[in-house]
């Protein structure tokens, strides 16, 4: 390996100037079908011309790196992309009651990677519909919790309040309610919703405004509504409107 030229990460973005496309030219659009092809190719100049820099996967160095990662993370083992998430975690958890095997929870955790949250748990059944993730479970620390009360239990350990998010009687509405920064939120999941035990085991019960016909909105659009509420509140600082609707 030669010494790095970029060991804050630039290197392993763009070594070729392609923009993060396709430096190597390996990638481009071999089938010829305009299909755009996600990532880039191998490290031009082979092994001699790779950095030296322990962050970096010489597999992916080699063949190329074609997975979802943001540009910054290009080459970047899978390990030392955890590692550097979880320098930055924020404090938010996010839960989600699997009972039915629920199609829509990989796009909860996908959305649960985006904003970098502490973890992800699942509540329930133990498998869980991974397809919506796109993988990006890989990046997350993803718990198991047989039931609502060991979600409970594991929350109050650590002095984290329990919030559901659900429009059912009671409910508060998300646009008036302060998010606390340290929260496990707790979804339910599409067809029942929250289960009484999670009603129950909750310290408040959230409701997202609504003005149309249906009942509810996808639980992953859910999830991602109240996800960018808490970035706005806690990483832009923006308070909710206080006195309900104009
Ligand atoms: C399809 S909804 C189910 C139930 C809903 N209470 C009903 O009456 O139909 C599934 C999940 O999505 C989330 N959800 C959907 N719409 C919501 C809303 N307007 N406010 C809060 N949560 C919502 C909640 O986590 C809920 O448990």
């Amino acid at each position: 390996m030669t010494s790095a030229q970029d060991p804050g990460g630039a290197g392993g973005q763009d070594p070729g100037g392609a923009g993060g496309q396709d430096p190597g030219g390996a990638g481009g659009d071999p089938a010829g079908a305009g299909e755009r092809v996600v990532g880039v190719g191998p490290w031009p100049g082979g092994p001699p011309a790779w950095p030296d820099d322990a962050r970096l996967d010489p597999e992916l160095l080699a063949a190329g790196d074609r997975r979802n990662v943001e540009d910054r993370f290009r080459y970047w083992s899978n390990a030392a992309i955890v590692a550097a998430l979880d320098a930055e975690r924020h404090p938010l958890h996010v839960a989600v009651e699997n009972w039915q095997h629920d199609a829509n929870i990989g796009s909860v955790v996908r959305t649960a990677n985006a904003v970098n949250a502490a973890g992800v748990h699942v509540v329930g059944q133990r498998r869980w519909n991974r397809r919506g993730a796109m993988v990006t479970d890989r990046y997350l620390h993803v718990s198991h919790h047989a039931d609502v009360a060991a979600l409970a239990s594991w929350a109050a350990a650590r002095g984290l309040p329990l919030v559901g998010v659900d429009n059912v009687p009671g409910s508060v509405p998300l646009e008036t309610y302060d998010l606390p920064r340290e929260v496990v939120l707790l979804f339910g999941q599409e067809g029942p919703g929250l289960s009484p035990a999670a009603l129950e085991a909750c310290g408040a019960v959230l409701a997202i405004a609504q003005f149309g016909s249906t009942r509810s909105i996808n639980v992953g659009a859910a999830a991602a509504v109240v996800m960018h509420a808490w970035v706005r509140r806690h990483v832009f600082g923006q308070l909710p409107r206080a006195g309900g609707a104009p």
